[in-house]
């Protein structure tokens, strides 16, 4: 199958031997303190079934893609799997008990679709809205507000055998199956997001083929790009009917891009990156269209609109989540359609696991760049950082992880002092889970996790965000 190199600076891990920043040579860290962010920001943490419930084919649930390729252990670079991953399907009680004592109120989750429909359509699997059912009203017991995301890239399996997000129908699916989930839990969760990342979904799953369900090829891209666009509008209007005083919203994967340097050609490859990585979902929910000036490729989409679909992609939400972990330095390059590629970090840069630069600044930048486009509401859905953890007489000392946290906060928070409407932060994540292709080796956690044991110990970072957020 061809597998294209593209858009690996995703997921790159190529830096490794790059240095990691001691912990008792910390750069000037700020002070962050909860009062400057005001009273009603949200402050949680974000999952995705996949990563964190395991259970993969208890009490009827259906295969997902993310089974699928997982079943064969080279597709994942150390041979694990999320057939259990972090067992939240049984231990969420236990689980939402140690959020809340971190003081993190709010909790974003995402319904596995093959768990409420086993074949996607059809038939509903009683004993997954159960679980669902359990889980929220836990949240609700503990004073934690669940947040919903529809659909964080675990598709059915039945569905994919029938094309997947190339296939038009997946408009028809996936509003059957947000009218199930509004329908049933819509009466106590106010907080929705449609689609995580569908950049990273369409680029990583239907382009490269380096994520499930391993397809490639510009116009299955091109497909479940607008069929993606299709249903991120779809949904968010099906959840503002059903659920009462909803607050809806879809989040980005998003990266501040600029030139390695100031010529023609280089400026020109970070726009082309921009418009990858950036605009291709967000501008067609405000009724601009497709970028295709700065990208004549994605002019090829065509083909698969029809005449009512500017207007049908067209949503207003009423928050955008922005997900960022790094900024992308372009340069032109032979990679195809793109012609662009990510210049690696320099070896002097302070990288996390993932090979990530660590790039505080860049999160002000994207949030800026976001805000031009007069959204309503911007929360950060998703920010946080994989590194070494060691496990040193039942304490997780991870000081860079804190340090990490303080400075991207510090840049939301300028943000937010020059007028940016921020309302909220979910730390990526809770607890070190199964990182998709990665496997269970970077630990994004506030919460350390033996796989063995199944044990969960709160790491330092934890601590301090318990601290930070006390109440007196
Ligand atoms: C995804 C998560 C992922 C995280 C860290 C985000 O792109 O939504 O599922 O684990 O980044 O890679």
């Amino acid at each position: 199958m061809l597998k294209l190199k593209f858009l690996r600076f995703l997921t790159s891990s190529s830096s490794t031997n790059q240095k990691s920043l001691p912990f008792d040579q910390k750069p000037d860290e700020p002070e962050i303190n909860v009062k400057d962010f005001g009273d009603g920001f949200k402050w949680g943490v974000a999952t995705a079934a996949y990563q964190i419930e395991g259970g993969w084919n208890s009490d009827g649930k259906g295969e997902s893609i993310w089974d699928r390729f997982t079943s064969n252990p080279g597709h994942v670079k150390d041979r694990t799997n999320g057939q259990e991953a972090t067992d939240f399907y049984n231990r969420y009680e236990d689980d939402l008990r140690l959020l809340k004592t971190l003081n993190l109120d709010n909790f974003r989750f995402s319904f596995s679709w093959s768990r409420l429909l086993p074949e996607g359509i059809g038939k509903v699997n009683e004993k997954g809205v159960d679980f669902y059912n359990k889980m929220i009203d836990t949240c609700l017991e503990l004073g934690i507000d669940p947040w919903a995301m529809l659909y964080h890239w675990d598709l059915p399996q039945k569905l994919e055998d029938k094309g997947g997000w190339c296939n038009r129908d997946i408009v028809d699916w996936f509003s059957d199956y947000t009218e199930l989930c509004t329908r049933r839990f819509g009466d106590r969760i106010q907080h929705w997001m449609v689609l995580n990342e569908p950049a990273s979904f369409t680029t990583l799953g239907y382009l490269s083929g380096m994520h499930a369900p391993q397809k490639a090829g510009l116009s299955k891209f091109l497909a479940s790009v607008h069929h993606a666009c299709l249903c991120q509008a779809e949904g968010g209007r099906i959840v503002r009917n059903n659920v009462k005083d909803s607050h809806v919203g879809t989040s980005f994967s998003c990266a501040h891009t600029e030139p390695q340097k100031n010529t023609l050609w280089h400026r020109k490859a970070s726009d082309r990156l921009d418009v990858m990585l950036n605009r291709l979902f967000i501008e067609p929910s405000l009724g601009m269209g497709y970028p295709y000036n700065e990208l004549p490729f994605i002019r090829k989409i065509d083909r698969f609109i029809l005449p009512d679909d500017p207007d049908k992609m067209k949503f207003d939400f009423d928050f955008i989540g922005l997900q960022n972990y790094f900024r992308v330095t372009s340069k032109p390059s032979l990679l195809p359609f793109v012609w662009a590629n990510r210049v690696k970090p320099a070896p002097t840069s302070e990288v996390t696991e993932m090979g990530w630069e660590v790039s505080p600044e860049g999160i002000y930048d994207i949030i800026r760049q976001f805000a031009k486009y007069n959204i309503k509401e911007i929360i950060v859905s998703e920010n946080g950082a994989a590194f070494k953890d060691h496990l040193v007489d039942g304490r997780v000392h991870d000081l860079q992880r804190i340090s990490y946290f303080k400075r991207y906060l510090h840049h939301i928070l300028r943000a937010k002092a020059e007028g940016i409407n921020v309302t909220g932060y979910f730390a990526w994540t809770y607890v070190d889970n199964f990182e998709w292709d990665e496997g269970i080796r970077p630990r994004f956690g506030l919460v350390y996790n033996d796989f063995k044991t199944q044990q969960r110990i709160v790491k330092d970072s934890g601590l301090w965000f318990q601290e930070l957020l006390k109440r007196e």
